[in-house]
């Protein structure tokens, strides 16, 4: 599983890529407005720090304007992946972009025939969102578990970037149902590492060692 970080904190993304742990970042417009700097600035010094795709959105609602606003953004450095919306716009500007070689990343993606249009749409990336559908008291996992099927069905190489994860455990699930990349915010991708019980065993390690007296160096 890739995993690539949802934000557009470019110190947070600097340190997790100097960890080795990003395959790539996503953005949003409300990632932006957070982040309170020209978007062209963040995604220019993201791609420099990051190899991979970095999705920036376009905010444009019709498909002459998403393109024109996609090929700007795409300008900004190779690894640009075009985010655009789930609308037939969105859709007909995504066939017309991949099409033409670019990267696109179809996003608020909320039900399986919405992930199967994108992917007859060529999109390089569908961006189901697990936990708004979660917060409506929906099973964000089983959209996860039926665009796999329907995905693996019929062949379609789009690949499944899960979005809107909240927890730990949604990174598992989806793991385990086999969605190719997920996308977490930074707080959530430092704490897949944690468990109480490794910290608890390392201190017992050092404490022991440190009574041996002994030292490796
Ligand atoms: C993905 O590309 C989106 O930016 C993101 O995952 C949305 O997450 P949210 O529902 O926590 O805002």
């Amino acid at each position: 599983m890739k995993f690539f970080v949802d934000t557009a904190d470019v110190a947070e993304i600097r340190e997790l890529a100097d960890a080795g742990l990003l395959d790539g970042v996503t953005t949003n417009p409300s990632l932006i407005k957070k982040a309170n700097r020209p978007m062209r600035d963040i995604v220019a010094e993201i791609c420099d720090v990051v190899e991979g795709p970095v999705s920036a959105e376009v905010t444009a609602l019709e498909t002459a304007e998403m393109i024109r606003e996609g090929k700007i953004l795409a300008g900004i450095a190779d690894n640009v992946c075009i985010k655009l919306p789930l609308t037939l716009d969105g859709l007909k500007a995504c066939k017309e972009l991949t099409g033409e070689g670019f990267l696109v990343n179809v996003t608020l993606c909320f039900s399986a025939v919405q992930a199967l249009m994108a992917a007859k749409a060529g999109a390089t990336f569908i961006s189901p969102f697990i936990g708004r559908l979660d917060d409506i008291n929906l099973d964000g996992m089983e959209l996860i578990a039926d665009i796999r099927r329907i995905y693996d069905n019929y062949g379609f190489d789009t690949e499944i970037l899960a979005a809107s994860i909240r927890t730990i455990n949604h990174v598992r699930e989806a793991a385990l149902i086999g969605a190719d990349v997920a996308t977490v915010p930074p707080s959530t991708l430092k704490a897949l590492v944690k468990h109480p019980l490794t910290d608890k065993g390392l201190d017992q390690f050092l404490a022991d060692w440190k009574a041996t007296g002994q030292s490796i160096a």
